[in-house]
């Protein structure tokens, strides 16, 4: 390239640079009129009410095959306003994937004792979901927790699945219970619909997993404690994806059940991690195993640190962000990991731009 020429070129260049800067610039200076009166205030959008926080989805409707009535595919979930961002994904991840989203109900249990607006916002993205909110009361499990490794596993609401069976009405006979930080990219159905074969639960099982490190030696040496797997195979599954046999579960007093595993842990620290261990305790080696595509588990990393986690080889029907990493916290501080972008298209949240507009 001449010198010549490359003066043009750089020419055109600082002329568009120009005009970029021009748009720049009146854009600033729009800006500058809706900043907040003083730096010490905080972020508008904290003061917006979910309900404008999160857009409305498309509605779905039911495919020919599905049963005119009855049919019904009842999901429990817990709502939490840190989580209503990943309960939206996994709400609207679900009757993107099913070929019956009309016979989807969605059963959520909240510790807010007030109307806070998350159900409102969840009526105003999903306008003709079949959803009921249950007042899940933290105070009937909060003297029952014992600290774990991660602040957030201690929230009595990560109890609230060993309650649904006391919570749900008598005409749920059976539950799918998921985390919030799920998305489906399957038909729940197939999930839902499994033969629990006379169990109360069923679940993906891990057997390959360290089965003895979520006990603690306390456990292992204790005479009388030790023996609590004796004459079964107990393999890990993960609670954040289970399906339940509520009138099984109501008729084996399993909540008497796991409550009185996390007194144990209140006296003698027998375990390390929260809502789970007094689960596997219970149901280990007595559940019905399904396929591993059920619970991509993990995807959020390490309780400690949340380091990105890939993905583990075979189909995937369910992807799952346990761990202490949150793909929504990632993708907004972006840091994502690779696998928060197969959560991102399911992300009804508005970004900040309406911020502007209500100035
Ligand atoms: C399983 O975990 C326990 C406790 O963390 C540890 O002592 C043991 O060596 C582990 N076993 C294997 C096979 O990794
Ligand atoms: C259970 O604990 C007792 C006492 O510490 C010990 O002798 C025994 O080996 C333990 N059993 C198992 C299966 O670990």
């Amino acid at each position: 390239m001449s010198c010549n020429s490359a003066i043009i070129v750089l020419a055109i260049f600082v002329v568009i640079l120009g005009a970029c800067h021009a748009v720049t610039a009146a854009r600033v200076g729009s800006m500058m009129m809706i900043r907040q009166p003083s730096s010490s205030s905080p972020p508008v959008h904290m003061f917006r009410e979910p309900v404008h926080m999160f857009r409305e989805a498309p509605a779905f409707r039911n495919g020919a095959e599905c049963a005119a009535d009855g049919g019904r595919v009842d999901i429990a979930m817990t709502l939490d306003g840190n989580y209503l961002r990943g309960t939206m994904a996994a709400v609207l991840s679900i009757l993107q994937h099913t070929a019956c989203p009309e016979s989807m109900a969605f059963h959520f249990l909240t510790a807010e004792a007030d109307d806070t607006g998350l159900a409102a916002a969840l009526r105003a993205s999903f306008p003709s979901l079949d959803l009921r909110v249950y007042r899940f009361d933290p105070s009937r499990v909060r003297d029952r927790i014992s600290r774990s490794v991660r602040q957030e596993l201690d929230q009595p609401l990560n109890y609230a699945r060993v309650y649904l069976a006391d919570t749900l009405p008598p005409d749920v006979r059976r539950v799918t219970y998921l985390d919030s930080d799920v998305v489906v990219v399957d038909d729940i159905r197939a999930l839902a619909s499994v033969d629990l074969a006379g169990h109360v639960l069923a679940a993906p099982e891990y057997c390959h997993a360290n089965f003895s490190g979520y006990f603690t030696d306390a456990f292992w040496s204790h005479l009388a404690l030790n023996g609590t797997f004796a004459g079964r195979r107990p393999c890990y599954f993960n609670t954040g994806v289970m399906v339940m046999d509520v009138g099984k579960w109501r008729a084996g007093g399993y909540t008497r059940r796991v409550e009185e595993w996390m007194a144990v842990q209140k006296r003698r620290r027998i375990y390390h991690l929260g809502s789970l261990p007094p689960f596997l305790l219970v149901f280990a080696g007595h559940i019905r195993a399904v396929d591993h595509r059920w619970n991509q588990h993990g995807l959020g990393g390490d309780n400690v640190e949340g380091r990105c986690r890939g993905l583990h080889p075979g189909p995937i029907s369910l992807l799952h962000w346990s761990g202490k990493g949150k793909p929504w916290l990632r993708l907004d501080a972006r840091r994502p990991c690779s696998v928060d972008y197969l959560w991102a298209p399911y992300d009804l949240y508005r970004y900040s731009s309406p911020v502007i507009e209500e100035w």
